[in-house]
Order: C-alpha cells, then structure tokens, then sequence
C-alpha cells in the first residue's frame, strides 16, 4: 500500500512521521521474507493516537512491527502500511534496580547494558533477536526465564481506548508466550525491575545461554525462532524431529537440520513456501500424535 493521498503525506508530516515508501519486509524481517509496502516511522510516542486516527480517516490500514523477528510476512504488494517505532536516544535509563526500555531498543543490546549496571535476570534472553517491545508482547523466554517475571510498569497505545496509557502489577498478566495485550495495543516502554548480580556472574550466565543456542539452534540462518509454541508437557521440536521431518522443505522453506521448530528461509523462499510447509508439518504431527500445535510465529498474511 502506497500513502499516494497528498493531504495524506501532509498530515503525516505534521505529525513528524518519516515515510518510506516501497520498503520491502523481506529486508526487515529476521526470516528475510515478504513483500513491500510504505513503512511509517514514529518519532514521538504522543502522536500515535492522532496518527492512527489519521489512517482511520482515510481508511488506510496499518500493522505495528517491532523487530521482524518472529514474523512471516505475505507476499506481493501488501494491503496495510507498516509503523515502526525509530529508536530513541538513550534507549535505556537505569535507576538503582529499575531499567527504563524503550520498546524499541534491541533486546541484546538492553540485557548487555543492564549487566555493565551489574543488574541480572535477563541471561537467558541473550542471543534472542528482536525488540523489547516484541519481547514483551510475547513474554519471550528460554533456559527457565521470560521476560514478564522482571516487568513493573508498561507504557502501551491501548487501541481499545484510543490512548497512551501506564499499565501495571495485576492490571497485565505474562503466560508462556502469551499476554493480556490485545493484539492492536502497541508496546512503547518498559520499567523493568532487575535483581543486583556483579557483571562477571551475568557475563558467565550469558556464555553459558549462548554456548547452549549455539549448539541446538540454527543461528546463523534466516528464521524466525521456533514456529510452534510448545504444547503442554511435550516439545514441539522434538516430535517434529521424531517423524523425520527435519530437512523437509518447500522451494527453499526448509526444516532445520538443526533444530526441527525451526524453520529456514534457505535461499528465496516465499511466504506461500513456509506456511505450506507449517501447515504440512503441522497436518503430520496431527496425525501421528493427534496435537494441534500452535504457531508461535506471528503471521501477516496478505
Ligand atoms: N529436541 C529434539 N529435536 C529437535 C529439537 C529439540 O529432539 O530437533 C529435543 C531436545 O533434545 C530437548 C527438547 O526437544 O530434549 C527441547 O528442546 P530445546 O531445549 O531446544 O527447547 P525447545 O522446547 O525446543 C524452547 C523455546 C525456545 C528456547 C529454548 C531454550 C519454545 C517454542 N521454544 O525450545 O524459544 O530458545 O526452549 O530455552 O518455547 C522461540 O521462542 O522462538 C524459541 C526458539
């Protein structure tokens, strides 16, 4: 979709939104897969509600990114505008044991910076891509920790209200990959509380993660992580793994070699490529062991 409208473009404009147009997802998704559309930088979070009334009026249609990291995007010229949040400067501000996160910032980044301020928790999530804002919806989680257990506050666009509002305590609840968010809330911050470790004790926690993903996972392929969550009480992964299934592939949409919930873009798979691959694999693990998974992945199909 193409902002073509000029009282359009001017409006934006006000509102410091920086457009790009033609960008392609394939470019901005971990999976390196997708087709193009114009993508909408925000600046300030206090223009969103105006923005998306803005898009409303002129019945345009809108998705929110975060960092493309668990996302299979359609393919072709896609029917909605992209908005992502630009990166602030700083990203982090520590108090004590509080870190202030933007959802922007880089999830990596944040747990790196938090242990120079000797605050901990965070390991496991070293070495999972994406945004704090992506993490948080997803309560993203590995090696017995998710990032829901050191949340206090969430500064989010409630899309329900129409507002820029704080939530907190009881008022949002984290499960395995999953949140009370709707799934058009927008994530904008975070305060997360973190518990006081010496940095060279989170430095070894993180070797430990990073050696344990380097081992199971396919890292320096394009994926999207795991493509289904786990059922209760078994591993996706390894029923996949099970039937044989790892190095089944559609055109260039492939189940890793490495790890079977993770599925490859190995070369120049398309969107239709990986879910018929999703849906066969899923269709299989129904039959032999009649357990429908989940996705995990977020899916925008066109
Ligand atoms: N297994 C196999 N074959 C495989 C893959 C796994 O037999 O191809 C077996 C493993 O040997 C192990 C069990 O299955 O006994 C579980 O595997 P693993 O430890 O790799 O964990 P997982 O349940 O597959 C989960 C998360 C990962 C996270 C890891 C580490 C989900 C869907 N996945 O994977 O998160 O990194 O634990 O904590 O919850 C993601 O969310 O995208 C993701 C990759």
């Amino acid at each position: 979709m193409r902002v073509e409208d000029p009282k359009l473009k001017a409006q934006l404009l006000d509102l410091g939104i920086d457009v790009r147009s033609d960008a392609s997802m394939a470019e901005l998704t971990s999976l390196g897969i997708g087709g193009s559309t114009d993508l909408l930088r925000i600046t300030k979070h206090e223009s969103i509600p105006e923005l998306i009334s803005v898009l409303e009026r002129h019945q345009t249609r809108h998705k929110f990114l975060g960092g493309g990291s668990n996302l299979l995007v359609g393919d072709g010229e896609l029917p909605w505008l992209v908005l992502q949040l630009a990166k602030p400067d700083p990203e982090i501000v520590i108090e004590g044991n509080l870190a202030r996160v933007d959802a922007a910032a880089d999830l990596g980044r944040t747990v790196t910076f938090c242990a120079k301020h000797d605050l901990g928790g965070m390991e496991g999530l070293i070495g999972v891509p994406g945004t704090v804002g992506g993490a948080l919806r997803m309560n993203a989680g590995a090696y017995g920790m998710q990032i829901g257990s050191y949340v206090r506050e969430v500064k989010l666009y409630r899309a329900a209200q129409r507002s820029i509002e704080i939530l907190r305590g009881a008022q949002i609840s984290f499960e395995y990959r999953h949140t009370s968010f709707a799934p058009d809330d927008m994530m904008l911050a975070v305060t997360l509380e973190l518990p006081s470790k010496p940095f060279k004790e989170i430095l070894q926690g993180i070797r430990i993660c990073n050696e344990k993903r380097r081992s199971s996972q396919p890292l320096g392929q394009k994926s999207a992580g795991c493509i289904f969550k786990n059922p209760p009480g078994a591993s996706a992964g390894r029923m996949i793994d099970e039937l044989g299934l790892k190095g089944l592939s559609v055109g260039d949409a492939k189940v890793s070699d490495r790890h079977a919930n993770f599925f490859v873009n190995a070369g120049q798979a398309s969107a239709k490529d990986m879910l018929t691959l999703i849906a066969d694999v899923r269709g299989r693990v129904e039959n032999a062991f009649d357990v429908k998974l989940e996705h995990e992945v977020v899916v925008w199909d066109a």
